[in-house]
């Protein structure tokens, strides 16, 4: 199914205007205060959009989340039978301490082409590279680095690996300090980690580690516009965390998905800056309007791109 290219602009409007509402809360130490606004602006405005949309990646189970859940069904009911996959706001950290990276984030597809996520960690690796066998999740770092230094011609010692900076990442950090390639440590915001890989302009050459579920499938749709690779490996550690994961229909736990099984056919990603990061730049209020930044891409039109807009707030 391919997404009407006005689609594009509509979801770019509600990242957006969810961005706007989150950046009220920006350095007030409440995430939860930040999140919900951000929840509570896009959800109203997925419900005027004419479709019949289903959130495949929201913000929880119902038992857990009363808006914006999984499974909530959205939109007028005349157009489109839409997946949407969100975070309204990823780096909640950064949003209440005032911090770079902040971002409202969006993903749409057609019906059943959005893997539905668990919300789960999963492990991950990116890189803008076409070929298979280049990065794998199986292969060693060693194997990775050296791989990803012939195929871009560049010495290990020039290539950049993000990562989150994290305790269970130790043994990584250090088998890559020992190969000498340059660490981009994050502290929060694996959607944008994952995404830097797009451009060269921002430097970095593989994105790696374990992070949220969702937060892979919500990149694994920009990544694909991008023609980059992505890799994914749920991991379930409860039994609680299993049965659900059976319950979504996923059979073989220990499954690696490649970038095909989680997003299918054409889609749409959307994710406006709140505050601002390598990705895209914040809110900016100037009176009784504001400027926000997007980076939208669209699969099928080629869409991939940042785009700078002043609306009424
Ligand atoms: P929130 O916006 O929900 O706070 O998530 C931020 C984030 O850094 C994600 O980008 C990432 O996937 C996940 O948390 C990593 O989880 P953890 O902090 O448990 O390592």
């Amino acid at each position: 199914m391919v997404l009407d290219s006005k689609l594009e602009n509509i979801f770019l409007q509600i990242t957006s205007r969810a961005a706007l509402s989150s950046s009220y809360f920006i350095g007030k130490k409440n995430k939860q205060a930040a999140d919900k606004a951000a929840v509570d602006s896009m959800r109203l405005d997925l419900n005027k959009v004419d479709m019949k949309g289903k959130i495949v990646i929201g913000e929880g189970e119902l038992d857990e989340a009363p808006m914006l859940y999984i499974g909530e069904k959205l939109g007028t009911k005349n157009g489109p039978e839409l997946d949407i996959a969100v975070d309204p706001l990823e780096g909640t950290n950064f949003a209440a301490n005032n911090l770079p990276g902040a971002l409202s984030v969006i993903a749409v597809a057609g019906k059943s082409n959005l893997f539905n996520a668990p919300e789960t960690y999963m492990n991950k690796i990116t890189a803008n590279v076409t070929e298979k066998d280049v990065i794998d999740l199986d292969f060693s770092i060693n194997k990775n680095i050296d791989n990803l230094a012939q195929y871009k011609n560049k010495k290990p010692e020039n290539l950049t690996v993000c990562i989150l900076e994290r305790p269970r990442h130790k043994k990584i950090i250090e088998d890559l300090i020992k190969l000498n390639v340059k660490l981009k440590l994050i502290t929060d915001g694996d959607v944008s980690g994952a995404l830097l890989v797009t451009d060269k302009k921002y430097g970095v050459d593989l994105f790696l580690g374990i992070g949220g579920g969702p937060e892979g499938v919500l990149a694994a749709s920009a990544l694909d516009a991008c023609n980059c690779y992505f890799q994914g490996k749920f991991l379930f550690k409860t039994e609680k965390e299993k049965l659900r994961a059976n319950k979504m229909g996923i059979v073989d736990l220990d499954k690696k998905y490649d970038l095909k099984e989680i997003v299918k056919g054409d889609s749409i990603f959307c994710a406006t800056g709140i505050t601002s990061g390598d990705l895209v730049s914040g809110i900016h209020i100037q009176g009784d309007e504001f400027i926000s930044e997007t980076f939208i891409t669209h699969k099928s039109s080629g869409l991939k791109k940042k785009i700078r807009i002043k609306q009424k707030i």
